[in-house]
């Protein structure tokens, strides 16, 4: 195959997952928070938190079609060593043939004790979460946040994505700390990532 063709094979593969992803906010535009997936560029910027020295398995939340597993797998992690939760049954169903062994959970994230069934009780290297916290309300998002953190070891990060300017969890400087980790404008719309993490 041409360059040419490996390129515009490539278009039409990104266009195709636009308009799954879009019909997808069409169906539910408050569970799936943006029109669009994340770019590459922030996939890649949220995945390079996981240290595949670890060992353990990397935790995402809000899978979507998938752009930021993919990133994940990037780092060179082996697929059955990301779980990846995904509350949509249409989003879940097409990663299954796209992602071929990744743990795909079809569930809810704010109820990982029964999402993540027998790995219930599995410590992970970090987590990666794409779910649209603003659409839930803030204790939802603390609880969601501290459930996270007692799955990492300490001092390992949850990294979100959201598109305010503040951090989408209000702080509890006793339970966890946060730190802004990136602002990246070649997002539609321009992302903001943020590190929630328990002292080390
Ligand atoms: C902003 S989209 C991100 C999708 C993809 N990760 C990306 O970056 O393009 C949010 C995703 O979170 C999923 N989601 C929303 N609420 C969820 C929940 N409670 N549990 C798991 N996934 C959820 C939506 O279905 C959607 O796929």
């Amino acid at each position: 195959m041409t360059m040419r063709m490996r390129f515009k094979e490539r278009l039409v593969q990104k266009f195709d997952e636009e308009v799954r992803f879009f019909k997808g906010w069409q169906k539910d535009r408050k569970g799936v928070g943006a029109v669009i997936p994340t770019s590459s560029v922030t996939a890649r910027r949220m995945a390079s938190v996981v240290d595949h020295k670890s060992g353990l398995p990397v935790l995402e939340l809000g899978a979507g079609t998938g752009v930021i597993t993919k990133a994940i797998l990037e780092r060179g992690l082996e697929p059955g060593n990301i779980v990846s939760v995904e509350f949509a049954r249409h989003f879940y169903d097409d990663l299954l043939s796209r992602y071929p062994g990744v743990d795909f959970r079809n569930g809810d994230a704010f109820d990982l004790h029964t999402t993540l069934g027998e790995r219930r009780d599995d410590l992970f290297d970090c987590v990666i979460s794409a779910v649209p916290l603003l659409s839930f309300p803030m204790e939802k998002r603390v609880a969601l946040i501290e459930d996270l953190l007692s799955r990492v070891p300490a001092g390992r990060p949850v990294v979100q994505i959201t598109y305010g300017p503040l951090s989408p969890v209000c702080a509890m400087c006793e339970r966890y700390t946060i730190s802004h980790f990136d602002f990246v404008l070649r997002n539609i719309p321009p992302a903001q990532l943020w590190i929630y993490s328990r002292p080390g």
